[in-house]
């Protein structure tokens, strides 16, 4: 893994610092990289503290002016110590790109309380609680938020649904905030993407017994997306490109969610 080399991707980002959760696969990832490709400053963090630590090495080595550390996004006080680092060591905050997540099926008969609650604890939570030790660095920088949702934030999928609860929960967080926020000049939106060829989804296999064209419903399009395609959609709604973009829904895939 390494960040763009294409001269020709705009460098929307110099002079910015940005704050990336899930940094250590997938999108998170590839969000780093194309941050780092386009001149931010990235803090990289995730509960993987290995492959945080790899992602950070592998920008770094490419120039990137790039930091990591373990953090769990469930824990309040683990997210108000990273963005007091990043602005400790890049002297402000400018995006927060929330996009640590956890997913998983079982029949809706078979889900548990536990597994609910911890998907809320990451998917919905995480967000919050880095969102709000981050807002007076935004304020001040005029910044923005990015929540990665998903598909499961705006339509219902069959068996997924702890994760599709937790993901309407993160947009509605992203609208709610929005509204009380804007009128403060910062940007808070969310990307939703369906389909994308990362780790996650080897915890999407369907359950004992689950009827495949309920399953096959959530899929327009057979061939997945690489995290690179959702980086540079996020990539552009963080930059001052998209100054009018807030509150925004804004979906990518492949038409899934189009009726
Ligand atoms: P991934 O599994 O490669 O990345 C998720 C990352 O989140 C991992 O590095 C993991 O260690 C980290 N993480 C999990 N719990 C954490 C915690 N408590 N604190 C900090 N970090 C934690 O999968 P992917 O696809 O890159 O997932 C990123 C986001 O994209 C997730 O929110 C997921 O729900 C969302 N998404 C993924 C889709 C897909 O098809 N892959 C589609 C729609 C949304």
């Amino acid at each position: 893994m390494s960040a763009p080399t294409d001269d020709a991707l705009p460098h929307r980002f110099h002079d910015k610092v940005a704050l990336v959760t899930g940094a250590a696969s997938g999108i998170g990832r590839a969000t780093a990289a194309r941050l780092v490709a386009e001149g931010a400053s990235v803090w990289c963090a995730d509960i993987n503290a290995a492959g945080v630590t790899e992602t950070a090495a592998a920008l770094a080595a490419d120039g990137g002016d790039v930091r990591a550390s373990r953090v769990d996004v469930t824990d309040p006080a683990d997210c108000a110590a990273v963005v007091a680092q990043v602005v400790d060591e890049f002297g402000g905050l400018d995006v927060l790109a929330n996009i640590a997540g956890i997913g998983g099926m079982a029949h809706f008969a078979e889900e548990t309380p536990e597994r609910f609650l911890r998907m809320f604890q990451v998917n919905a939570l995480g967000p919050f609680n880095l969102s709000q030790a981050a807002l007076p660095h935004l304020l001040e920088r005029k910044g923005n938020i990015l929540n990665l949702a998903s598909t499961a934030g705006l339509i219902g999928q069959s068996y997924v649904a702890a994760y599709v609860a937790s993901k309407h929960a993160l947009v509605g967080l992203t609208r709610a905030m929005a509204i009380e926020l804007g009128r403060k000049g910062i940007r808070i939106n969310a990307v939703c993407p369906g389909g994308v060829n990362t780790a996650i989804m080897n915890d999407f296999v369907p359950p004992e017994g689950a009827s495949m064209s309920l399953v096959s419903r959530s899929f327009l399009v057979r061939e997945m997306q690489e995290p690179e395609s959702v980086a540079a959609m996020i990539a552009y709604v963080c930059s001052d490109e998209a100054y009018y973009v807030n509150g925004a829904i804004l979906s990518i895939d492949g038409g899934t969610t189009a009726g």
